[in-house]
């Protein structure tokens, strides 16, 4: 019997066989050079590793599932870029372990929520959300202005992100503790928030 297409089509496990071969080839020609492009390895201009506050901000909004409703990724779409300013890109993230990006709205994207509102917006918002925007249903999270950051606790976090390759100095992580000495889990939070996005501006 000569080879034919038919013949492939006739043998389930041949066919198999082939689509596994073709999506992995066709898969990894799609995706491999995205790794060594800069636009997507390289940080934005400007972009640094988060601030040791900043870093105990984020995961507070890991710890609390805040990515339950919010994703934190503008899409290249007229109806997104007029609502939230510029699209996102990939040189946003780099210091992100694991990203926010996400697909859930329930709540608005959160990419360039930084500097939107003032933090004392975000603090009556954060423990009553109905005190500023009264159809909300966003829950409060009253406990986080009444809770301590755990401040020695972010030295290994720190020693970790440098061993991957993020540019903490020693002095930044001796200095770490102090810094958040005597803020609550809002305070951090809210610095967070204020950082996201911020050094692509082009809100329309
Ligand atoms: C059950 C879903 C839900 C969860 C969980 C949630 N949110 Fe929200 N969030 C919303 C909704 C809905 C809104 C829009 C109404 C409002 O502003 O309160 C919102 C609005 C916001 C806004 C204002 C955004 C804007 O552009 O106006 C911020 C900031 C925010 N949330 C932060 C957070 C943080 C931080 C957490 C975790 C501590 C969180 N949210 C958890 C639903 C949620």
């Amino acid at each position: 019997m000569s080879f034919s297409h038919e013949w492939i089509e006739k043998n389930p496990w041949l066919l198999i066989a082939f689509v596994t071969l073709v999506v992995s080839v066709g898969g990894a020609v799609e995706i491999v050079p995205l790794f060594f492009q800069k636009s997507t390895t390289e940080p934005v201009a400007g972009l640094t590793h988060y601030t040791p506050l900043r870093l105990a901000g984020r995961d507070i909004y890991v710890r609390e599932g805040c990515y339950a409703c919010h994703s934190q990724m503008v899409r290249p779409f007229r109806a997104e870029t007029e609502r939230y300013g510029h699209y996102s890109v990939a040189g946003e993230f780099v210091f992100d372990r694991p990203f926010q990006w996400g697909s859930k709205r329930t709540g608005p994207d959160l990419a360039r929520v930084g500097g939107r509102y003032s933090d004392e917006w975000h603090r009556t918002h954060l423990r009553n959300p109905r005190d500023v925007v009264p159809e909300s249903n966003m829950p409060g999270y009253p406990w986080l202005a009444k809770t301590k950051l755990d401040a020695p606790g972010i030295v290994p976090r720190l020693r970790a992100l440098q061993r991957l390759g993020d540019g903490y100095t020693e002095a930044e992580i001796a200095a770490a503790p102090a810094e958040l000495a005597d803020k609550t889990e809002e305070d951090a939070l809210i610095a967070y928030l204020q950082g996201l996005g911020t050094l692509i501006k082009s809100r329309n």
